[in-house]
């Protein structure tokens, strides 16, 4: 994931997964996971909260330091005609699964799993569970977004919890004071409740801190039904579908489909283990399933 070219500034973390992991100390498998999850418990207190934060990785501290800093209203609009505006290269699914597979790890002390690898895992988890063949596909594809870090993007606006800009930030966002240094703070239309939105507007004229999951989002949305689009769009928005502290900008849609994307991610944070799945008995079944969705080709 370091390159040796990355200044500290777009590699703070040794790899993505130490995002991931303290996602999962943040929010861990409850009991009964995959049915009947509950997605925020209200007993959770504030000092509980504060504690993920003290018990963090240095490293994890600085990836939220900079994440918190540097995306601003601007800094999305400007990522979003830059990615979404034009696209780079012609690739199939499978295409775009082995250059993510060339994102290699820096360090990963606890599994040389590739990110292939992780994904399958996700996919063969919710294939196992009997969930329908485009939830499978979409576990298969969700983090391609991450080929954002091979164009050489920063770790931070790649991964990352991602959260409305252009209104205030709620204060369940993990290291909250970090916006203290984020230019948008100080402009008075984006720090209101409700910023430059209206109230139950819906998610989608609600502009997300820009990372991996809109941009897969955008790749994949004339393809897939609309619960996976939700997952794959909102898979990082932990504000909203864990925390539930951006009901007030959602729709009655936004909120329904909400709990397919915490469906989703019980699979995207709980699935990962060393064990490594077998890709030449998988791929035929992989081939299928995606050329049931997808075309041949597709533009990234
Ligand atoms: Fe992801």
């Amino acid at each position: 994931m370091k390159p040796a070219t990355s200044s500290p500034d777009s590699a703070p973390l040794d790899n993505l997964e130490e995002w991931e992991d303290f996602l999962k100390e943040r929010y861990p498998e409850p009991a009964g996971a995959k049915s009947g999850f509950k997605a925020t418990d209200p007993e959770k207190k504030k000092e509980q909260f504060r504690n993920y934060e003290a018990d963090a990785r240095p490293t994890v501290r600085e990836f939220y330091r900079l994440n918190h800093r540097y995306q601003t209203w601007d800094f999305v609009q400007a990522k979003r005609e830059e990615f979404l505006g034009h696209r780079r290269r012609k690739m199939s699914i499978w295409e775009a699964l082995e250059y993510l597979n060339t994102l290699v790890d820096d360090s990963d002390p606890d599994t040389d799993l590739s990110q292939l690898d992780h994904l399958l895992q996700t996919a063969e988890q919710i294939r196992r569970d009997g969930h329908p063949r485009w939830f499978i596909l979409t576990g298969l594809i969700h983090d391609l977004g991450k080929i954002l870090c091979l164009y050489g993007e920063p770790q931070w606006a790649v991964v990352g919890d991602t959260f409305p800009v252009g209104c205030a930030y709620s204060d369940t966002i993990v290291f909250h004071q970090f916006f203290a240094d984020n230019p948008d703070i100080n402009d008075p239309r984006y720090q209101t409740r409700l910023g430059v939105y209206e109230e139950g507007a819906g998610l989608d004229s609600v502009t997300l801190s820009w990372g991996h999951d809109e941009y897969i989002y955008h790749i994949a949305k004339d393809y897939l039904p609309e619960e996976a689009l939700y997952m794959l769009r909102y898979h990082s928005f932990y504000p909203g579908h864990r925390e539930s502290a951006y009901d007030f900008l959602m729709n009655d849609k936004d909120k329904a489909m909400m709990d397919w994307v915490r469906t989703f991610n019980q699979y995207d944070l709980y699935t990962k283990s060393h064990e490594r799945p077998d890709l030449k008995k998988l791929r035929p079944f992989y081939d299928e399933l995606i050329a049931e969705y997808f075309p041949a080709t597709l533009e990234w």
